[in-house]
Parts: C-alpha cells; sequence; structure tokens
C-alpha cells in the first residue's frame, strides 16, 4: 500500500468551484475568475482562520455557448468572456501559486459544443477533410438512426444533419458532437489543447467522461436490461468504457508525466465501482484520481458508507489513491440528500468528518462548507437543459449550482445584479458572514477538520482499518502512519451510542482531535465510549 504523503495531489483538499456561481466581480450577474481572485482569501490565506482547500478545480471556463455550462466547448484555446480574460486567469494561476495552490482545470475531451468551428467544418460536406473528426455514419433506413445507443440525457444518440443526410452521434445533449478518438488528426487537436494548458502552468484536469471517449467501430447496439429510464435500458457495453479509453488515459497520463508535479483526476460515468478502478491503471500509469461515483450516491447509512469505502479500498490496486466527494454540480447537494428524518447539519458535520479523515483526496463543493441547500427552483428560473427537458420530474441540475451565499445582504452578496440562478432563499441564515466567527459553525468545523488533517500525518497518509463490532448506526476505522495514528467514531443515529475504543497503537490513550460535541483535548478513557447523538469523534 502507498501511504506517502506526496505528491500534492494524495495530501491536498480540492476545493471545486463553479466560477459562474462563486462571485461576480463586474455585476453582470455572473460569477467570474476575478471575482474567484477577490476571494481566495477565504479558500485559503495560510492561516487556520481561513477554509484550508489546497488546490481549486475550475468547472470549464474555456469559450463556450453555454448551452451546458461550458462543457460545449468552442475554442479550447480561449477563456470565455462571461468569466474573463486570459489575463485574468494568468492572474489567477499565479496569485494561486503564490500562496502554494494548485489550480485545476476541467478539461472535456469527449466532445466539442457544436459550434466550434472543427464542426462547422465537418458538416459542411461529406468530403470536407474534418469529416471524420466527428462521428457521421448513414442511417439503418430512411428515418432511421444508425443503431439504437441512447444519449445519456435522453432519446436516440444520434442527430441527423438533412443536408448531408448523415447522422452523427452525441453522447450527451445534441448540441455537444462526440470527437472521433480514432481518427488521428482528431485525436491530435486534443492532445494539443490538453498541452497547452499544462504548458500554461496548470497544475492538473479534471476529464470530462473519460470513459466515453471511444465507441464500438462496428457500432453493435447495446444489450438490453431493466432500468428507469431509456439510457439505462442498455447495457452500455459498446458505447461507453471500451478499453481503447482506459489505453487513452495511459497516453494522457504519459503527456502529464512529461511534466513535473501535474495530476489528472476523470470522471468515469458508470454504475459499477469496478470500472471506475479500471480507469486508475496499476495506480501509477492511467488516472492519478478516478471519481468514484459509488460513495458519493451512497444514502444515510453508517453500514452502506463502510461498505462503498471497504468495496473500493478492496477494488483499487495498490499503488492507487482513492478520492471521495459527496456533491458536485450534477448531484443534489448532499446536505439535502442526507437531511432526510435527522438534522441536516448535525448529519453534514458527520459527513465532513467522514470525507476529511478517510483515506484519500477529499473533494470539496463549493458551499458545502457553509451548508448550502439544493434549490428549489422554479420552471420559470430554470436553465438547465436536462432540468427543462425533463420538468416537472426533478432531475435538473440547477439547483446544486445556485450562487455561492457571501453574506446576508441583497443577492447573497453575490452580486449587485440580479443573479443569472436565483439565489437560494437560506442565505439570510445560511451564509459565509454569520458563520465564519462562530465557533460551533459549519463553516469552522470544516476549518478545523482541514487544519487538523494537516498537521496529523496519520489523516494525511495513513492506512485505513475499519474497526468492527460497532453498534449499527456507527461507523469507526483508524489511521495509521508510523508513529501517527487515529482513529475516526461516526455516529450516524441520532441517539447515543457506546462503543469499544480500540487500544492506541505504539501505547498511551487516545486524546480528541475534535469533536462536534465538546472541545478538543480530553483523554479517552479506556474500554468503552459514549458517543452523544450524530457525534462526529475524532483521536489522535
Ligand atoms: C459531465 C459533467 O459533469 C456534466 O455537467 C456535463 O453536462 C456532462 N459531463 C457533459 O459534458
Amino acid at each position: 500500500m502507498d501511504n506517502s504523503t506526496s505528491p500534492w495531489w494524495k495530501s491536498s483538499v480540492i476545493y471545486q468551484v463553479s466560477v459562474g456561481s462563486f462571485r461576480d466581480s463586474n455585476s453582470d450577474g455572473f460569477g467570474d475568475l476575478r471575482g474567484l481572485l477577490e476571494s481566495l482569501d477565504y479558500i485559503n490565506d495560510g492561516t487556520p482562520r481561513s477554509l484550508g482547500a489546497d488546490a481549486i478545480w475550475l468547472n470549464p471556463v474555456m469559450k463556450t455557448p453555454f448551452v451546458d455550462f461550458g462543457y460545449d466547448v468552442s475554442d479550447y484555446y480561449s477563456i470565455d468572456p462571461r468569466f474573463g480574460t486570459m489575463a485574468d486567469f494568468d492572474e489567477l494561476l499565479a496569485e494561486c501559486h503564490r500562496r502554494g495552490m494548485k489550480l485545476i482545470m476541467d478539461m472535456v475531451l469527449n466532445h466539442t459544443s457544436q459550434d466550434h468551428p472543427w464542426f462547422a467544418e465537418s458538416r459542411s460536406s461529406r468530403d470536407n477533410p474534418k469529416r471524420d473528426w466527428y462521428i457521421w455514419r448513414d442511417g439503418r433506413a430512411p428515418g432511421k438512426p444508425p443503431n439504437k445507443w441512447k444519449a445519456v440525457v435522453e432519446g436516440s444518440a444520434w442527430v441527423l444533419d438533412e443536408p448531408s443526410m448523415q447522422w452523427y452521434y452525441h453522447a450527451f445533449l445534441p448540441e455537444q458532437p462526440d470527437i472521433n478518438w480514432r481518427n488521428t488528426e482528431a485525436r491530435q487537436a486534443m492532445l494539443d489543447a490538453f498541452k497547452f494548458w499544462l504548458d500554461k502552468g496548470v497544475d492538473g484536469y479534471r476529464l470530462d467522461l473519460i470513459n466515453y471517449l471511444y465507441e464500438d467501430e462496428q457500432l453493435r447496439d447495446n444489450p438490453h436490461k431493466l432500468g428507469v429510464r431509456m439510457y439505462e435500458w442498455q447495457k452500455h457495453v459498446y458505447d461507453r468504457s471500451l478499453p481503447e479509453s482506459v489505453a487513452a488515459t495511459k497516453l494522457l497520463r504519459r503527456i502529464t508525466d512529461s511534466y513535473s508535479e501535474r495530476m489528472m483526476m476523470g470522471e468515469v460515468y458508470t454504475d459499477t465501482p469496478e470500472e471506475a478502478a479500471k480507469y486508475a491503471g496499476d495506480g501509477e500509469n492511467a488516472l492519478h484520481l478516478s471519481f468514484y461515483l459509488d460513495f458519493a450516491m451512497t444514502s444515510w447509512s453508517a453500514e452502506k458508507f463502510r461498505a462503498s469505502v471497504d468495496h473500493l479500498e478492496h477494488l483499487l490496486p495498490e499503488k492507487a489513491w482513492p478520492c471521495y466527494y459527496f456533491s458536485n454540480h450534477d448531484l443534489v447537494r448532499h446536505i439535502t440528500r442526507f437531511a432526510r428524518g435527522g438534522d441536516a447539519v448535525a448529519r453534514a458535520k458527520v459527513a465532513a468528518a467522514m470525507i476529511l479523515t478517510l483515506r484519500g483526496t477529499p473533494i470539496l463543493y463549493y458551499g458545502e462548507e457553509i451548508g448550502m441547500p439544493n434549490s428549489r427552483i422554479k420552471r420559470s428560473d430554470m436553465v438547465d437543459p436536462v432540468g427543462l427537458k425533463w420538468w416537472p420530474i426533478p432531475v435538473g441540475r440547477d439547483g446544486s449550482r445556485t450562487p455561492m451565499q457571501w453574506s446576508a445582504s441583497g443577492n447573497a452578496g453575490f452580486s449587485s445584479a440580479r443573479p443569472w440562478l436565483p439565489v437560494d432563499p437560506s442565505y439570510v441564515t445560511v451564509n459565509v458572514e454569520r458563520q465564519e466567527h462562530e465557533p460551533r459553525s459549519l463553516l469552522s468545523w470544516y476549518r478545523s477538520l482541514i487544519h487538523a488533517r494537516r498537521e496529523t500525518p496519520a489523516l494525511l497518509a495513513g492506512n485505513y482499518r475499519p474497526l468492527d463490532g460497532m453498534p449499527g448506526g456507527v461507523f469507526a476505522y483508524t489511521r495509521e502512519l508510523e508513529e501517527s495514528c487515529a482513529a475516526v467514531f461516526l455516529n450516524f443515529v441520532s441517539r447515543p451510542q457506546s462503543v469499544k475504543v480500540p487500544s492506541r497503537p505504539g501505547g498511551g490513550s487516545w486524546k480528541v482531535l475534535l469533536s462536534t460535541h465538546g472541545p478538543g483535548g480530553d483523554e479517552l478513557e479506556p474500554g468503552k465510549l459514549r458517543l452523544q447523538p450524530d457525534q462526529a469523534l475524532i483521536c489522535a
């Protein structure tokens, strides 16, 4: 097992920022890079007064018509004016580095926007030199797409282009045609874009839909299976997770490794954790961090979380490193998901203690540290095409993308103009300003956890050992690294629980490092410990 704290991406806390929703500096109602620059002290000012995240992952900021919020890139070499300029980006990168922080960009290699000039050329005629840069095919019969593949967002994955009477393939929205990774020139164009930002000095990438790069060359139909949505009626054996996509991550890894200290984390969009593990390669030759959706989708249960973590620990190759997240721009914010039948903030504190003490890199989503809920968005305010397509079925993603709640003042201090998505009404009480100086706030809890983590080698890099014999509703584990050790007790239920305290490796008694109930510093009595309802307790 590899337990070293370097390289940086193993010991970092990564903070995900949707720039458009973070802070608006130019009063157009839309968040921008300068707004983020102005907020860096909040993320990390080098003292325990700030959140203390080590790295920032930016949702896409490249030029885009913004149909899918930047996941539809129309120029890989420029910053979209909504977010600012290349000069703003350079300043942000330099400022992050000056603070010892890392900056990770989102990179969309699977598809471009339909507005990308490459696609305009490709679409212009059947014999255009870029025709094969995208996936064009004749229909099976007049009016019938080439095969039965479905788009993730639903419906056929093919669009008929009437002028040329051929169909193009899109795994996601029709406005996001898939690049043909089998075409050497198209692939090279993507690799050049990939190198461009590394040459600029970005510290790494979050790779969008990385297991979707390749499709079956013969376009074979997927086998059927049962599911709720149309997309789930198929076993995706021919349209995603092909071995060629794993091979592509290995190629990308070789490029990344030719620069110093860079990393790639990848969105492996799959319902089988086994598949996410494949993209970790042998731990050194594919993704540095492979997203593990299974953990994020786990419901509020000590037993289920333990099972999910144990499964990943078992699946990952020895040299690979786990990473965990609960929330992101596609998911319902976890404070809202976990709240059912319990105290939302108390559970959010337990969840934070878990994600910041497990073996692996934690990825936090902006606003989770203050407990921003998932917002209910009225139909008339919706902007997400997924939400609009499915309305009134609430699968849209706008609710997790609302503006950061900085204060109780107008528009939550996000902007002086009307925000592009409504601010959640909770901002009056749930905001940074209110929690900043309140020692028992969720924000203070996140700060304490992040700082304690940094100072405890076992929490950064120690091995993970789940503790058996816990009462139902308690997830407990130890972390150990040479002389440093930690024990974590998480009570998922709102009743007191008695737990057995393991003896401290190396002798001596456990000292409370952090607790949701009461101050740290106390020594734990050997033997039994009584956990309070919804208590998280970390000892060292
Ligand atoms: C996954 C991204 O997280 C999501 O927001 C986006 O819509 C799709 N990929 C398509 O790029």
